[in-house]
């Protein structure tokens, strides 16, 4: 079976000059990828015991809900604002290219209940920061942070210093 790295397409200059786009789509639409993916992902929560995975919309469904699946866990969506229909928390925040707006249902972590994060990349880390704070906001506590990719040029690891973050593939630059 190939390495995970080779199902990742890297794609030059998107969305702007500069930027080597790592496109998750085509790790997704290759069955060993999408399988291999979910699998070196889950490893890092081998041994680890908790109560919750929280994934964003729209790429953290994607890997959040199998990984929940399997370990037998509830899956909690952080959702782009004006998506959840009950009372929520939100918060805004920087993102790679502008500003976001995320929420989750106000009812949706417990207090004392042990969360990890799932997403696909972690650029500036400033979506995972967000989710952080809303998690907290709630009383839960975040076990530990995981995603696919790692782009470790921009510094989101630094910026979370503070938890317990994985990633499966890291890039060196942006
Ligand atoms: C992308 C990616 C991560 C986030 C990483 O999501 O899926 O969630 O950006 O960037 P950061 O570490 O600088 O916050 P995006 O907001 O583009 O939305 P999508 O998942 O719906 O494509
Ligand atoms: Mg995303």
């Amino acid at each position: 079976m190939k390495p995970i790295e080779e199902y990742v397409v890297s794609i030059p200059d998107f969305p702007e000059q500069g930027v080597i786009f790592r496109d998750v789509t085509s790790v997704l639409q290759d069955a060993e990828g999408l399988h291999l993916a979910i699998d070196l992902m889950q490893e890092k929560l081998e041994g680890l015991d908790f109560d919750v995975v929280v994934g964003p919309e729209s790429r953290g469904f994607i890997f959040g809900v199998p990984i929940a699946y399997n370990l037998r866990k509830p899956f909690v969506p952080v959702r782009k604002k004006g998506k959840l229909p009950r009372e929520t928390v939100s918060i805004e925040y920087e993102l790679e290219y502008g500003t976001a707006s995320i929420e989750m249902h106000r009812d949706s972590i417990k207090p004392g209940q042990r969360v990890v994060i799932v997403d696909d990349l972690i650029a500036t880390g400033g979506t995972t920061e967000a989710i952080i704070k809303l998690v907290e906001g709630m009383g839960g506590e975040v076990s530990k942070v995981i995603f696919l990719m790692e782009l470790a040029g921009l510094k989101g690891r630094q910026r979370l210093k503070d938890y317990d973050l994985d990633s499966v593939i890291t890039y060196p630059g942006n």
